[in-house]
């Protein structure tokens, strides 16, 4: 059976990422995937602080925190970000988990599912695809889902039309599932 890691994109108690990931995961699993959920809250590990790069061959994680993180990612086949839009960008919480991990990330499958006002989550996406794709080589779907609040989501996360949500995270799983096949 594949294992999917979907990894929560806030650490907002009323956050909107609680039932877009519970979605992604639910859909998954009716797919018939493993589906991890990686908690980046819970996890809770500190900003960047190791003393070199995840990329140099000496790097060794120390923070239990970071070994959790790193092993969640290195057991997937494949990775699906829920990101909210922050200032134009990505939510530092996932910023900081992708800086965390270097060679994990070299060819790792992974999906984009977003979600913010007046466009989606689009420049979210463009930049977790900078650090992702780019620079860390992870094999990036083309597409990706794309949510906008009201149209698709309540400011709280619930679908204005679960079906059509479903939908549309369907089409970008379904591109993740083939591509791990
Ligand atoms: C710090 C911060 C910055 C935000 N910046 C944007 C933004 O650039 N574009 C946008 O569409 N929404 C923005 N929002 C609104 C969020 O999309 C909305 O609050 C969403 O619910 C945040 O995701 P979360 O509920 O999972 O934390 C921002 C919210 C916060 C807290």
């Amino acid at each position: 059976m594949a294992a999917v890691l979907v990894v929560t994109g806030s650490a907002r108690p009323n956050s909107a990422n609680h039932k877009v990931v519970a979605l992604t995961k639910a859909q998954l699993e009716a797919k018939g995937v493993d589906a991890i959920v990686a908690d980046l809250a819970a996890i809770s590990m500190p900003f960047y602080d190791a003393p070199m790069p995840p990329s140099s061959p000496d790097f060794v994680p120390e923070h239990d925190s970071v070994k959790q993180w790193t092993q969640l990612v290195a057991d997937a086949d494949g990775v699906v970000f829920v990101t909210p839009e922050y200032n134009h960008n990505m939510s530092a919480i996932q910023k900081n988990a992708i800086d965390w991990i270097g060679k994990e990330w070299d060819g790792k499958p992974v999906a984009l599912v977003g979600y913010g006002w007046t466009s989606g989550a689009h420049q979210a996406h463009a930049a977790a695809r900078e650090s992702l794709a780019a620079n860390l080589k992870a094999e990036v779907l083309d597409t990706a889902t794309n949510l906008f609040f009201m149209k698709d989501l309540q400011p709280d996360g619930t679908p204005v039309d679960e079906q059509a949500v479903t939908a549309k995270l369907g089409e970008t799983l379904d591109e993740l599932l083939a591509k791990i096949a």
